[in-house]
């Protein structure tokens, strides 16, 4: 027994569609939150597997856990037991590892096993482990499991080689409560860690430049609970704001900021489609324009997010011309293309680059979700095709994308999730 998600493919979509909470702070803010030392209520935070993950998670750590409602979670680390992070829990998300920072920063250490997460290629955490060292921890890894150690966290300044978002996230956290000043440079600059440094100057820490590469974090004696509103999810956005651009009649994206968007915006009007912008949506109409090709290189943020980049090669293969896709990043993130091209798309991949002949007809198939963003595109080129497609292992898509069949049905998506043999 499976269960899968089927779309029929070819239906003009109308109406509006409204974006939830950034998973990709959601799992830095709850393990952030217990720095505090009363209750920290966080809102907005969207209901997807990975915060049911780090809720049982923070109960393992006798930690109370009330969710007043499906995008509301209240955390009360008042009785809180520094326990070794062993439970299959913290392998089910890499965002675990946000929890060795904020441990290691409140009582100088922790116990975890090794984070897991998308297959992506490999995903080391050495600058985290760097930024704990420089800070005065002792990094051991034995039977699966880091234990970090530090008799005190003295500020310092830590180089981070490559602008990692969760190094940086990790060593703020690890930071907060560590003596005098500590400095990030070339820091990464995603709004999600803008998110993450605004919850704990909310709950009384000392943060400053983020959104730089240069943080700067004062050491305090004591941070207490506050209330946050999670911003909303640039990713989610950006994929219906591509899905719009493939099948949209007459789309709004709601609950957008599109600042955190502007590097796919400018791409997608370069390549023909009619997008406006207003200040928390996102507006697209179709045209009878052919789209055209583009070429698209990721970067850290403000470039073109890497996770962004299958779903918009799902509508670069309706495009006329050759696109070319370059991934800094994760120079593996191309088993979509195999997938895609299951459905009849010409891709060739010769990592760290794909280039995707265009337009080519996309026709129904099984394909399966390798990954998150995966299983994004195949929902866009399910939607594009002609005919059935079938998508198989979709608890990676349920990861990150809240209610994303009922989204698109009341777009006019001919989609719904079924239980197969
Ligand atoms: C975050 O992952 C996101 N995940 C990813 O989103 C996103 O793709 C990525 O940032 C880049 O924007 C979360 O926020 C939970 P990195 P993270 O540290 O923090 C290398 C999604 O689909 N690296 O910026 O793991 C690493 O191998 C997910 O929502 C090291 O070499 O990304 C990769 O090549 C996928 N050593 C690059 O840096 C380290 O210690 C980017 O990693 C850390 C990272």
């Amino acid at each position: 027994m499976e269960e899968v998600i089927k779309i029929k493919g070819g239906n003009l979509l109308e109406g509006n569609i409204r974006v939830s909470g950034a998973k990709n702070a959601t799992v830095a803010l709850i393990p952030a939150a217990v720095l505090a030392h009363n209750k920290v209520t966080i809102v907005g935070i969207p209901n997807i597997s990975d915060v049911r993950s780090l809720k049982e998670i923070l109960e393992y750590m006798n930690i109370k856990v009330t969710t007043p409602s499906l995008d509301a979670i209240v955390i009360d680390p008042a009785e809180m037991i520094n326990k070794p992070l062993i439970i299959d829990a913290v392998s089910k998300l890499r965002a675990s590892y946000y929890f060795m920072g904020a441990l290691l920063g409140k009582y100088k250490h922790v116990t975890i096993r090794m984070p897991g997460g998308c297959n992506l290629g490999p995903r080391p955490i050495d600058l985290h482990l760097k930024g704990f060292e420089a800070l005065g921890a002792k990094v051991e890894y034995r039977d699966d499991n880091y234990i970090l150690t530090a008799d005190e966290l003295i500020g310092t300044r830590i180089y981070l080689d490559f602008a990692s978002v969760g190094a940086t996230i990790n060593i703020i956290m690890a930071a907060v409560y560590a003596k005098g000043e500590t400095v990030i440079e070339n820091a990464a600059r995603e709004p999600e860690i803008i998110d993450c440094i605004t919850l704990l100057n909310e709950m009384g820490a000392n943060i400053r430049g983020g959104g730089t590469s240069r943080i700067i974090i004062e050491g305090v004696e004591k941070l207490d609970g506050c209330f946050h509103e999670i911003i909303p999810d640039r990713i989610e956005a950006g994929t219906y704001i591509i899905l719009a651009a493939a099948m949209g009649k007459d789309v709004t994206i709601e609950n957008v900021i599109p600042y955190h968007l502007d590097s796919l915006i400018s791409k997608l009007k370069e390549i023909g489609v009619d997008i406006e912008t207003d200040y928390d949506k996102v507006h697209i109409k179709r045209n009878e324009h052919q789209l055209t090709k583009t070429n698209i290189k990721t970067m850290p943020y403000p470039g073109f997010a890497t996770d962004l980049q299958a779903p918009l090669t799902a509508l670069l293969t309706q495009a006329i011309g050759n696109s070319v896709i370059t991934e800094t990043i994760y120079v593996a993130r191309f088993k979509h293309c195999e997938q895609l091209n299951k459905m009849g798309a010409n891709i060739i991949v010769a990592s760290p680059s794909a280039t995707i002949v265009g337009p080519t007809k996309l026709i129904g198939t099984d394909v399966s979700a390798t990954d998150l963003r995966c299983g994004a595109a195949l929902v866009i080129a399910g939607l594009i095709a002609q005919g059935t497609t079938t998508i198989h292992d979709i608890y990676h898509i349920d990861r990150g994308y809240e209610d994303i069949v009922s989204k698109l049905s009341d777009l006019g998506a001919d989609i719904h999730r079924e239980i197969i043999d």
